[in-house]
């Protein structure tokens, strides 16, 4: 039988019926069609569906979405103000932390995660950060140089890593 939920997603409210079994990251992707969250698998490993839920770093493929009921989220697609790269995504054009593209929405949301709660980590700090995702690509090291980009940036505006439209952390 379906559930009515209600979320806040990119500062938009949603409300849907949805079954009990959905998983968070096949609501974001097929219910409201924000596609930039990936799935790199299916054991909770490589954190390409990793998302901001109530100021936290999830992976939303081990998330029902009936759990997400009174949610605020944030997704990549959250990140940019007004056409305005946010401090992270410029980070990882600057420092090149991407290539074919799969696990940045994820990495970036972690490294938000990493910098709000350290928001001048050490290049160890990082790379223990992001333990829960995985790249193909890139080797990590300019992942871990863009998210310094992103630290230095955020100090310079006197901002916050993670937006308000996300939540803060709830403790
Ligand atoms: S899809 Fe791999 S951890 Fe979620
Ligand atoms: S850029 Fe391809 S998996 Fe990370």
């Amino acid at each position: 039988m379906k559930k009515a939920i209600s979320v806040t997603v990119n500062g938009v409210p949603y409300r849907h019926e949805v079954e009990p079994r959905l998983l968070l990251v096949y609501y974001l992707r097929e219910v409201l069609g924000l596609t930039g969250t990936h799935i790199g698998c299916d054991t909770t490993s490589c954190g390409a569906c990793t998302v901001i839920m109530n100021g936290l770093a999830v992976k939303s493929c081990t998330v029902l979405a009936v759990q997400a009921e009174g949610a605020t989220i944030l997704t990549v697609e959250g990140l940019a103000k007004d056409r305005t790269l946010h401090p992270i995504q410029e980070g990882f054009w600057e420092e090149h932390g991407l290539q074919c593209g799969f696990c940045t929405p994820g990495m970036m949301l972690t490294a938000l995660q990493i910098l709000e709660r350290n928001p001048e980590p050490s290049e160890e700090e990082i790379r223990h950060g992001l333990d829960g995702n995985l790249c193909r690509c890139t080797g990590y090291q300019h992942i871990v140089n863009s998210i310094r980009y992103a630290s230095r940036k955020i100090k310079e505006e006197g901002g916050t890593a993670i937006p308000e439209t996300a939540g803060r952390e709830r403790r």
